[in-house]
């Protein structure tokens, strides 16, 4: 198993697509052993004198905060970077930001979720930079989320194979999110044997290049996936249920957050009568922020079924395990 970590160091985390499962099962790992330390107060300086910069163009409590505080566990240091202050506001490019960041530290991390914007700037980034890119969520992909989750699961079952995994699309008013939670549970689910439900109402589909991957995954690895516009089928006897709401970005590219369309759908609401659909046993799960209000309500988030705050802790056992493997020391080939 150890021969693996050399595998990481240097490479770009855009999408778990671009890992073996043997690489995710590798991140897993150490992510499980960061979480068995951070318990027994053991200190993990693996990466003592490193930096890293945390670039965010949008707003984040989990994904920033595991990441800082994760380096800092690690014993090196995380700069956020808001990118609203940095030249990039005026126009300064990806391949400048990207080799000048690089050459001042070990690894780049960034969050643009821009619809049609995101993915491509983090790839350009990646393209020019001599240290890691970490994809902390852009408009296609959120793998330290999907991840966590996967990690999250494990921990409540101990298996993944066959169970009845369900994302269901929930009404929320806040923002118009990105589809980048759901894409990345249908791809990497599957890989292990889950029988993944996908359910959302007319004009919330994901792209059909995810869906014909995720079917791709699910066939080489045992698992399945179905997509239903019945939320109740959805709930019916699932092990886990994930409802989040996301936006109609492929249908519908406006930014406009709430209409008439959107308020008609508000019994897509996670709920005590539609969790007693699923198995006993049922978790419910969220990536957080939830709209309490939309989404679902208190009595099921803060319920004995939620398991939504050992998800959101296993950001930071997952944040560090992706840092201590991607990040590596500078070498002389890194110049430019
Ligand atoms: N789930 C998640 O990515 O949370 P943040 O937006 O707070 O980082």
């Amino acid at each position: 198993m150890e021969k693996i970590a050399p595998r990481f160091a240097g490479r770009h985390l855009i999408t778990l697509e671009d890992f073996t499962k043997e690489e995710i099962d590798y991140m897993l790992k150490v992510s499980h052993d960061f979480k068995d330390a951070f318990y027994a107060n053991e200190k993990t300086p693996w990466l003592e004198g490193k930096t890293g910069f945390l670039m965010f163009f949008e707003q984040s409590t989990r994904t920033r905060n595991s990441f800082e505080s994760g380096m800092a566990q690690l014993g090196g240091h995380a700069t956020f970077l808001d990118t609203s202050m940095m030249q990039i506001a005026h126009g300064e490019s990806a391949k400048d930001t990207a080799v000048i960041l690089s050459s001042f530290g070990h690894m780049i991390a960034c969050r643009y979720c821009n619809w049609g914007l995101g993915n491509k700037y983090i790839r350009e980034m990646a393209k020019w930079s001599t240290v890691p890119i970490i994809n902390l969520q852009c408009d296609l992909y959120h793998p330290m989320q999907a991840l966590a989750d996967l990690m999250t699961i494990e921990d409540e079952f101990g298996k993944t194979k066959h169970l009845k995994v369900s994302v269901i699309w929930a009404m929320a008013t806040t923002h118009k999110k990105p589809i980048s939670v759901p894409v990345s549970q249908v791809l990497l689910f599957p890989r292990y044997g889950i029988d993944v439900t996908l359910a959302y109402p007319e004009g919330y589909d994901l792209p059909d290049w995810v869906i014909e991957k995720a079917r791709k995954n699910a066939a080489e690895n045992g698992g399945s996936l179905t997509i239903t516009h019945d939320m109740d089928a959805a709930y019916k006897d699932a092990d886990v249920v994930f409802p989040k709401n996301w936006g109609s970005w492929v249908t519908n590219q406006s930014t406009t957050v709430v209409d008439d369309a959107l308020l008609a759908l508000k019994a897509w609401k996670c709920t005590p009568e539609k969790m007693a659909l699923a198995k006993p046993t049922c978790r419910y799960m969220h990536a957080l922020p939830a709209d309490r209000v939309n989404e679902v309500v208190d009595e099921v988030i803060d319920g004995p079924q939620s398991v939504v705050y050992q998800e959101a802790e296993n950001r930071i056992h997952t944040a560090k395990a992706v840092m201590a493997l991607f990040v590596h020391d500078k070498l002389p080939s890194d110049r430019r």
